[in-house]
């Protein structure tokens, strides 16, 4: 209890509404009061009241009124007072909440979940100066409402960075900052539902878990279109009658594949046709290790293609930092979207990136991320190399995560259950293929473990798939 109290200030005030038309006394409508907050836990163990001078005086009642209640409260266990300190809350009534925490039994040990990014190296310092900078040289208006796209110093960041490293054609006025990708896609598909779009094409597989949930409830069919080494399959893409497809690129996700430089040609000339939209999802292009930099579709065809990028993967998911480069003729509609979704992502951390940015930090940060990220996969590729040879890597050369092919005496299920019982978190394709047949396949994300837990981790993996095999 001293614990608590000790961690707990003064506060000058209490919400308690009086009735004057009420029969009961002042006194005793003080006193439930407190009692409810008290029981129903708005009002916690430790906590100081007010002064009764105080609290008389925001009531509009003598000081008697509330010396009164409080001592009544005082006397029923509810309150504690000591001479020449405050009066505090003497009792914990808030009800028994079950813990938020998951117990750890079925937490892997070692985790090759993906999609992380190693938020300990989060560039806390320079991020800090970012900050600082902002909060002391910002003018006031900034701090105001904006126009829902975002700060126009974030837009003219990103675009620089952008178009010098993504070969995008962004413009500033055409970026609208929003709450991660999930959010971006989330605006894009209520634009695309409201402008009469009824077909939203993803590949197969992907991480449609994202899109599919809010297209089905913007109303419109997902259809799945099936790819291969060279991404997304344009022939099947053609088939179908989609107002939009959603793509990575230029690291399909999860397969890792580069879409061909054909295949890019033949989804625009598609969605020239069709008046589709490409939206273009570069979760994690900044990560590149030994192949050639492959640069965004958006700058092959800015009227066609959405780009979307995240900050999730570069500096911390908790962020929620993402950026539309739209269309001119969507940008008012993406805009009016985000407007109504929550009037604009909060500025001080935009004004910051914006600064982080333009300062180089970004470039340094990546600079000193992606060694670190190459050593984490080539020792995952070492270990599976050595432990598991018929495993089949592939979409290696950048990223956060791979994928390994298995070949097909082994069960994708059975050795994720049987790693999972052993302590190591591996996670399969299948879940995330839709309709379209194809290879069985483990997932791996590094980007969070040390060298030596990717090593431990194959290793009890390879432990996991002799038992599968049943030796
Ligand atoms: C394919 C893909 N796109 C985008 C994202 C980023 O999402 P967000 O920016 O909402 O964190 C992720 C995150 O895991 C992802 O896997």
């Amino acid at each position: 209890m001293a614990e608590s109290r000790t961690n707990l200030s003064p506060i000058s005030d209490v919400l308690i509404e009086l009735r004057r038309d009420s029969r009961m006394p002042l006194h005793q409508q003080i006193e439930a009061a407190i009692r409810t907050g008290i029981q129903c836990g708005r009002f916690r163990l430790g906590m100081p009241l007010p002064p009764t001078r105080a609290i008389a005086a925001s009531l509009g009642v003598s000081r008697g009124v509330v010396v009164e209640a409080y001592q009544q409260l005082v006397a029923e266990g509810y309150l504690t007072s000591q001479a020449g300190g405050y009066t505090r809350i003497a009792i914990d009534g808030q009800p028994e909440q079950p813990s938020a925490v998951v117990p750890p039994a079925s937490t892997p040990t070692i985790d090759f979940g993906y999609g992380r990014a190693d938020v300990a190296h989060f560039p806390r310092a320079a991020w800090l100066r970012s900050a600082r900078r902002v909060l002391t040289e910002t003018p006031n208006e900034r701090f105001g409402y904006l126009n829902g796209r975002g700060v126009p110093e974030l837009h003219q960041a990103l675009a620089d960075y952008l178009n010098r490293v993504r070969g995008t054609a962004a413009s500033p006025d055409t970026m609208v900052i929003c709450n991660g990708y999930a959010q971006g896609i989330a605006l894009l598909i209520q634009v695309l539902a409201r402008s009469g779009g009824t077909v939203l094409a993803v590949e197969d597989p992907s991480a449609n878990d994202d899109a599919r949930p809010l297209a089905e409830a913007a109303g419109l069919d997902t259809v799945g279109v099936p790819v291969d080494e060279h991404g997304i399959r344009v022939d099947a893409l053609e088939r179908t009658d989609a107002d939009a497809v959603i793509l990575t690129p230029s690291h399909q996700w999860p397969t890792g594949a580069v879409l061909s430089a054909e295949s890019r040609a033949a989804v625009l000339r598609w969605a020239s046709r069709r008046r589709a939209l490409v939206i273009e999802d570069d979760y994690d292009a900044e990560y590149r290790y030994d192949r050639a930099p492959i640069s965004a579709i958006q700058g092959l065809a800015p009227d066609r293609v959405v780009y979307a990028g995240t900050a999730s993967k570069t500096l911390a998911p908790g962020l929620r930092l993402g950026w539309l480069v739209v269309p001119r003729h969507l940008v008012e509609a993406v805009t009016a979207a985000k407007k109504a979704a929550d009037r604009g992502s909060p500025v001080i951390d935009q004004l910051a990136f914006a600064d982080f940015l333009a300062r180089g930090e970004f470039d340094r940060h990546l600079r000193r991320m992606r060694p670190a990220y190459r050593r984490r996969r080539d020792a995952l590729l070492a270990a599976l190399r050595d432990r598991l040879p018929d495993l089949v890597p592939a979409g290696v050369a950048a990223g956060l995560h791979l994928v390994a092919w298995l070949p097909p005496d082994l069960d994708e299920a059975a050795v994720v259950d049987a790693a999972a019982r052993r302590g190591v978190g591996v996670y399969g394709v299948t879940p995330y293929r839709m309709s379209a047949p194809g290879p069985a396949g483990l997932i791996f994300g590094y980007a969070t473990l040390t060298e030596a837990t990717i090593i431990e981790g194959i290793s009890i993996l390879a432990n996991a798939v002799s038992e599968v095999r049943g030796h």
